[in-house]
């Protein structure tokens, strides 16, 4: 395997500076923790199909996927809640269905961060309308000082203060998104 490079401590991103909060090999370890618990979950149950939120779970989705040490099937759903914002706007724009028959399935919705928890309940709602034969919900990151709704998550990758993260697939304007870690604004870090 060609070696890549480590992540970087600091990065900036549209002239600000983000300090490292969580690094490859946590997240990493913590995903493959959740996809055996995810493969034992199901085993006796049935193939489960991941409906990744596009577009921050997209890096996510694929690691969690690859992480199931079974099988498992993929589609995904687009939403918009951030805009270009560091905050949620708590207006969910939704941008693309789900094309996958979703009725007598076991979905698993998958999201890179619950935060005020509405883009989680709209979908969570929508695909309860199809009525599939089970429904969990994943996340690689939860704010709990940041919900508005409660939503229950089955997999939570990790529970993290209210701060704004970027990188593995979140963005801050539509970039970072490549980044390999997850990083905070530098001075919500001190
Ligand atoms: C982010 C994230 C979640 C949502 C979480 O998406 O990917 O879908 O916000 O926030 P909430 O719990 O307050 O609803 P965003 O709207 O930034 O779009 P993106 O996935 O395309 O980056």
């Amino acid at each position: 395997m060609p070696e890549t490079a480590a992540a970087p401590d600091i990065v900036t991103c549209r002239g600000e500076r983000f300090r490292l909060y969580l690094s490859e090999d946590e997240i990493q370890t913590r995903i493959l923790e959740l996809g055996e618990r995810i493969a034992a979950d199901y085993a006796d149950v049935g193939v489960p199909i991941l409906i990744g939120v596009l577009n921050g779970a997209f890096m996510f989705t694929a690691d969690l996927m690859r992480a199931i040490p079974a099988d498992s099937e993929v589609d995904f759903y687009k939403l918009s809640s951030y805009g270009e914002s560091k905050v949620s706007s708590g207006q969910v724009t939704e941008l693309k269905e789900v094309d996958a028959k979703l009725e007598g399935r076991h979905v698993i919705v998958v999201e890179d961060i619950v935060d005020t928890g509405l883009s989680m309940k709209y979908v969570i709602d929508q695909i309860q309308t199809r009525n599939p034969a089970s429904l969990r919900a994943a996340t690689l990151l939860r704010k709990p000082d940041a919900a508005k709704v409660e939503v229950r998550v089955d997999y939570v990758g990790f529970d993290i203060d209210n701060l704004f993260v970027i990188g593995y697939g979140m963005d801050y304007g539509q970039l970072a998104r490549n980044l390999r870690a997850i990083y905070i604004l530098d001075r919500e870090a001190e």
